[in-house]
């Protein structure tokens, strides 16, 4: 069993989210990679906020193989009440998620559950299995204790999902 954990960050919080959920799929004996989103357009903060106000994609240096990869996570924060343009990109490479669990982790200022519901609905719309998805506010982020146990609640239900 295979999973990648994909993620953008600017400032560090997202970054932070995706090394308590790396370590969490690891201590379920899952064999896991992570791998940081680099925007190839929008890479100043105004560049960035713009496109993602205009829901445009930012292009991706590389887009992640996702072969052989069972498990898939996304984290990545909110910029302007929308996904960033580069988790915009790595949406627009997803063509058939072949059933595959997704865990969908979204972090703003504020929990902006109207984020993660589109992303959830479009994860489905491209052929993903169990989309488990959370937006989370700064609060969560900064608690690492709120972060385990976010990482164990979404990476049972993901999982437990697949006969893998
Ligand atoms: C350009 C920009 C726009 C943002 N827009 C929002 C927003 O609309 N709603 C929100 O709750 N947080 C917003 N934030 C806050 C970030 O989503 C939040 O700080 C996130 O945790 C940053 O993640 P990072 O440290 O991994 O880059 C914005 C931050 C930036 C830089």
């Amino acid at each position: 069993m295979r999973a990648k954990v994909v993620y953008f960050s600017r400032s560090g919080r997202c970054e932070r989210v995706a090394q308590v959920l790396v370590r969490e799929i690891e201590s379920r004996g899952v064999d896991v990679e992570h791998v940081r989103l680099e925007p190839v357009r929008g890479t100043s903060l105004v560049g960035g906020a713009l496109l993602a106000a205009l829901r445009v994609p930012s292009g991706l240096a590389q887009i992640p193989d996702l072969s052989g990869v069972n498990l898939l996570a996304l984290v990545g924060p909110v910029w302007a009440g929308s996904m960033t343009p580069a988790m915009r990109s790595m949406m627009d490479a997803l063509h058939d998620l072949d059933d595959r669990p997704v865990v969908n982790v979204v972090c703003g200022f504020h929990a902006c559950q109207g984020v993660a519901a589109r992303m959830m609905k479009e994860l489905h719309a491209r052929g993903a299995g169990i989309v488990a998805s959370r937006a989370i506010g700064r609060l969560v982020v900064n608690d690492l204790d709120q972060l385990g146990e976010l990482a164990r609640e979404l990476c049972s239900a993901a999982l437990d999902s697949t006969q893998l």
